[in-house]
């Protein structure tokens, strides 16, 4: 008898503790700090820092992982540089198509048209004009043109800097210059291997950025020191 009262009494204690549970708040916090950061919130105004802004800029020359600097202004020269020197860095393979029509049916599809006529979606409708077709003869695209616009952007098209990466953004014109032999009737262009020696370097590895640097004062990078 006694020990069926004790086994009552348990169980009265363990049934109240249990329906004190509050799943819709935070429970107890023994140690608070592992809850609630104490850092500072990215974009909050904050006293010990000049101008009250806890998000700084870079400091200058530095570079972020996986950002590389784009050698070309935005500017009438930089867009002319880049049109007549700078090249797609990625091998020509069916993958690398396939992803920059992917992308490319997301991002320009909607304006430029599926076929790179300048008849998409939003030209049909009448929502914006002067949008070029892609064989466009007096604009002549090149690789290099078609990165530097979408790096950019170009008058009422947009920058596309912020959305797609480096590697997405040649993919993209891996495509666009198909569209354009497309249009022009040109043979479609040769797929080519995916090869140790064509393929762009993974941008987070850890190695040396390309500098332009003089020839006079390059410097062979020795492999051996980390
Ligand atoms: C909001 C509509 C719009 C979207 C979306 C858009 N473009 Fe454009 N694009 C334009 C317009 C407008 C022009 C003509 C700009 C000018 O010459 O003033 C243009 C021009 C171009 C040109 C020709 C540039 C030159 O050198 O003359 C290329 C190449 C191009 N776009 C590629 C792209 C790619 C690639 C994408 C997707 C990443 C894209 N565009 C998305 C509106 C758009």
């Amino acid at each position: 008898m006694e020990s069926l009262f004790k086994k009552s009494i348990f169980f009265i204690l363990a049934l109240s503790a249990v329906s004190c549970v509050e799943n819709s708040k935070p429970n107890y916090q023994y140690m608070p700090n592992m809850y609630e950061t104490v850092s500072y919130e990215p974009y909050g105004a904050y006293d010990v820092f000049v101008n009250q802004q806890e998000a700084k800029l870079p400091v200058e020359g530095t570079v972020s992982r996986g950002w590389k600097p784009y050698d070309y202004e935005n500017s009438a020269e930089g867009y002319a540089a880049a049109k007549a020197e700078n090249q797609n860095p990625l091998p020509y393979t069916e993958d690398n198509l396939a992803t920059g029509k992917a992308l490319y049916t997301i991002y320009c599809a909607v304006c430029h048209g599926d076929k790179g006529d300048g008849k998409g979606i939003l030209v049909q409708r009448e929502k914006i004009l002067g949008i070029p077709s892609y064989d466009d003869a007096g604009r002549a695209i090149t690789e290099g043109s078609v990165y530097h616009v979408q790096y950019y952007g170009l008058n009422a098209m947009g920058s596309y800097a912020s959305q797609t990466s480096i590697e997405e953004r040649w993919m993209i014109t891996h495509y666009v210059m198909s569209l354009k032999d497309q249009l022009e009737g040109n043979p479609a262009r040769e797929f080519e291997m995916e090869n140790a020696e064509n393929l762009m370097p993974p941008v987070n590895a850890e190695q040396p950025m390309e500098v332009k640097q003089d020839e006079s004062e390059a410097e062979p990078i020795d492999e051996t020191q980390e």
